[in-house]
């Protein structure tokens, strides 16, 4: 019966030998029987040989046998006879555990272990004592030491308590480091969250901009596209007014030369034939109407020039009313004013203002061939966006806020095909028969609102016929 003794020795009973020559001897020996061969090989488990362990105990037996059985176990050992010097040496490296006698000369077991954790919070610590001091080393326990262990005990108790403690050790330090790499997981991941947050504002931001730019782009072309037509109108204009103003002049005296002639025919050519006389009617129609539209040219393309007064709108509408009383009669158009009490003068050349009424009545009488109703307002009101002809750059002229005097023309008459609406205002356009329109009647308005700094639109109204708008600045 082998027994593992206070004093560290095995008794064989034949013999007392140390237990690492006890050890080696029985690793070394061919037969033996089970038992010694268990215990042998418990006591020469190999463990890592970088785990350190400290004994400190002031019995050189117990420190020398320690070293001797854990060294065997492969452990790294090293060895102090006083709690001081332990400490230094604690403080020379890193030690897994200790073996720590509480009863020691030069410093109380309590302190002692504080003082070791302290310099090595992670070294797991396991206390001998005597039976005597149980109750001081089981308070100790409960502090900071892994397990206690009194004398006399088995070297099998204390390597199994050793184990544990390496085994608590290793697996509180693997605890520690997943719980770091978790918190650096989670530090990295809140990394990547935030980079991730501000990349997704950063598109955020610059989809916003690009957005901005992309409507401003649009906005931009839409005024490029005005400023184009308007280009490519003034243009036209301008040079179908000079051929105009040319072809006028050299046709307007051979037409007065012809109408003289026709006059002087019709009243020296004393003729009993029937047939003369309708063909003079008929010539004299012609040269009228050729003289008509020669007019119409030469207002078109009559010097820019205007004579502005002080006027009131109401009255210059009510006198171009009268200029076409007689058409409205002869086609049983009938007529409802609204005429704003309160309007505030306009600047204007009351004659071509005149000529513009004029104009824009005749079209609408000509639209309603069957009768119907001219109805025309005035009234004052504060502009809420500049100009209602969006697009235009005359509209640029008109401010939010300003006040401009309004003049509406509307007719319940045939009304004007879409296509259509954007010509209406182009030299020569007609949808009537030859002799009845000149195509120049809305052009020449055009350049005399223009002139006036005003803006004029034309479009159909819901209920049928066509409304007209001028827009002065008051
Ligand atoms: N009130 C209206 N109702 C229907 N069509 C109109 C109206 N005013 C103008 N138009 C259209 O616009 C065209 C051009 O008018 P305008 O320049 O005055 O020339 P004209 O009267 O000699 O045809 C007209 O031929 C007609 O087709
Ligand atoms: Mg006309």
């Amino acid at each position: 019966m082998v027994q593992i003794l206070l004093n560290y020795q095995v008794i064989t009973g034949e013999e007392q030998i140390t237990l690492s020559a006890y050890a080696l001897r029985q690793r070394k020996r061919s037969k033996v029987d089970k038992h010694r061969r268990k215990i042998c090989n418990q006591l020469t488990r190999s463990v890592s040989p970088n785990t350190h362990v400290l004994v400190i105990d002031d019995d050189g037996g117990t420190r020398e046998t320690l070293s001797d059985v854990l060294r065997l176990r492969g452990y790294a050992i090293e060895t102090a006879g006083l709690g001081q010097e332990g400490l230094k040496k604690l403080s020379t490296r890193p030690f897994d555990a200790a073996i720590v006698d509480i009863k020691l000369p030069d410093i109380s077991g309590a302190d002692l272990l504080r003082l070791i954790k302290e310099a090595s919070p992670e070294i797991e610590v396991i206390l001998i004592t005597a039976f005597a001091s149980l109750n001081s080393a089981i308070q100790d326990i409960n502090g900071d030491a892994f397990a206690y262990i009194t004398r006399p005990f088995e070297m099998n108790h204390l390597l199994v308590t050793l184990d544990k403690a390496l085994e608590k050790r290793h697996l509180s330090m693997e605890s520690r480091r997943l719980s770091q790499t978790a918190q650096q997981d989670l530090a990295e991941r809140r990394r990547i969250e935030e980079q991730l947050k501000q990349a997704n504002a950063e598109l955020a931001r610059r989809k916003r901009l690009f957005q901005t730019a992309l409507s401003d782009l649009g906005k931009s072309h839409e005024q490029l596209k005005a400023a184009q037509l308007q280009l490519i109108q003034a243009e036209k204009l301008e040079s179908v007014g000079r051929l105009a103003a040319g072809v006028a002049h050299e046709v307007k005296n051979p037409l007065a030369i012809i109408l003289q002639g026709i006059n002087y025919l019709s009243k020296h050519l004393a003729t009993d034939n029937g047939n003369i006389a309708l063909a003079l009617q008929d010539m004299d129609k012609a040269v009228k109407r050729a003289d008509s539209i020669v007019r119409g040219l030469l207002d078109f393309s009559a010097p820019s020039e205007l004579r502005l007064n002080t006027e009131e709108l109401n009255s210059v509408m009510e006198q171009s009313l009268l200029l076409v009383r007689h058409e409205m009669d002869k086609y049983h158009v009938n007529e409802v004013r609204e005429l704003s009490e309160h309007l505030l003068p306009v600047r204007l050349d009351r004659i071509k203002i005149e000529q513009v009424f004029v104009n824009i009545f005749l079209n609408a009488i000509q639209a309603m061939p069957e009768g119907g109703t001219l109805a025309v307002k005035t009234y004052t009101k504060q502009l809420t966006v500049a100009g209602h002809n969006l697009g235009s750059r005359k509209a640029d002229h008109f401010r939010i806020g300003e006040t401009v005097v309004m003049a509406e023309v509307e007719d319940t008459g045939t009304g004007i095909p879409g296509d259509q609406l954007s010509e209406v205002f182009d030299p020569f356009f007609t949808t009537k028969s030859t002799g009845k329109g000149t195509g120049l009647g809305l052009t020449v308005t055009k350049k005399i609102i223009d002139l006036h700094g005003g803006l004029i639109n034309i479009g159909n109204r819901k209920e049928g016929g066509v409304r007209v708008t001028i827009m002065f600045k008051a």
